[in-house]
């Protein structure tokens, strides 16, 4: 994770983003904490970087890299404002020793990237049609030793695969099939008979934009409804409240890179 110290909404990439809505960074950095704090109070051991002054959107460290088994798929970002974080993320991997693949190709790691450990022995999901590049899938699949599905994201507001989708356990996601091709929601619907569907709302909430241990959901306390309904499937649903980083298009997953050994 990363501080949104320096958090501010100073461009537009993604239709959140308005420049000119007023930023609070000192409250971001109060929910920021509270999201941390509510990790390692799960059990979670949080790693940071260190925040730069001049990379506003730092904080959505989801973006700087994807990693399985223990090996790290770099990120290459689209926008030139953002271009700087990936070394950082480099740097933090690498001092650690873990083993790093530099991308030739424009990905934004996590955003773009989720794993299912044990869907069909482990399985990638990747997005694409505004930020990753479908050739970075290929080439992910070809870094990890790890199928990679394809899927085609069709509406701006869901400009990232991790506002649209997310792994809830092992096996299994919960997705807003709405932003996605109607290819690609066939393609989900066959190989997730049992997953979690959300509706607009919550969507829209940022509710698809949460991080799960396999029991635990932490997710934005705006989506209600889905809550309930990862309750009734048997999960745990933990609210937080992380309206300012809304502001630049993100929540609880964009906060978070997940470190799979
Ligand atoms: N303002 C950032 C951007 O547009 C938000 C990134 C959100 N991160 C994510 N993993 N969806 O790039």
């Amino acid at each position: 994770m990363c501080s949104p110290e320096h958090f501010a909404v100073e461009y537009a990439i993604n239709p959140w983003m308005d420049v000119t809505t007023p930023v609070d960074a000192e409250l971001a950095v109060k929910q920021w904490d509270r999201l941390r704090e509510t990790l390692v109070g799960l059990g979670h051991e949080v790693h940071q970087l260190t925040p730069e002054p001049g990379l506003p959107d730092m904080v959505f460290a989801a973006n700087g890299a994807f990693v399985v088994d223990g090996t790290v798929y770099g990120a290459q970002f689209k926008h030139e404002q953002r271009t700087a974080e990936a070394a950082a993320h480099r740097a933090f991997y690498e001092a650690q020793g873990w083993r790093f693949i530099a991308p030739t190709v424009t990905n934004e790691g996590e955003g773009d990237f989720a794993y299912l450990p044990e869907a069909h022995g482990g399985l990638i999901l990747a997005g694409y049609g505004f930020r990753t590049d479908p050739a970075a899938h290929a080439e992910a699949q070809e870094a990890l030793g790890r199928p990679v599905v394809s899927l085609r994201l069709v509406d701006p507001r869901f400009y990232h695969l991790d506002v649209a989708l997310a792994s809830i356990d092992d096996t299994n996601i919960v997705y807003y099939p709405g932003a996605f091709s109607v290819a690609s929601q066939k393609v989900l619907a066959q190989l997730f008979p049992d997953a979690v569907v959300a509706d607009d709302e919550d969507a829209l909430a940022f509710g698809l934009n949460l991080v799960s241990d396999g029991r635990n959901v932490v997710l934005n306390s705006e989506a209600t409804r889905l809550a309930g309904k990862l309750k009734a499937a048997g999960y745990q649903p933990v609210p937080v409240e992380l309206a300012e980083l809304k502001k630049g298009g993100g929540s609880v997953k964009c906060c978070i890179a997940e470190l799979r050994h």
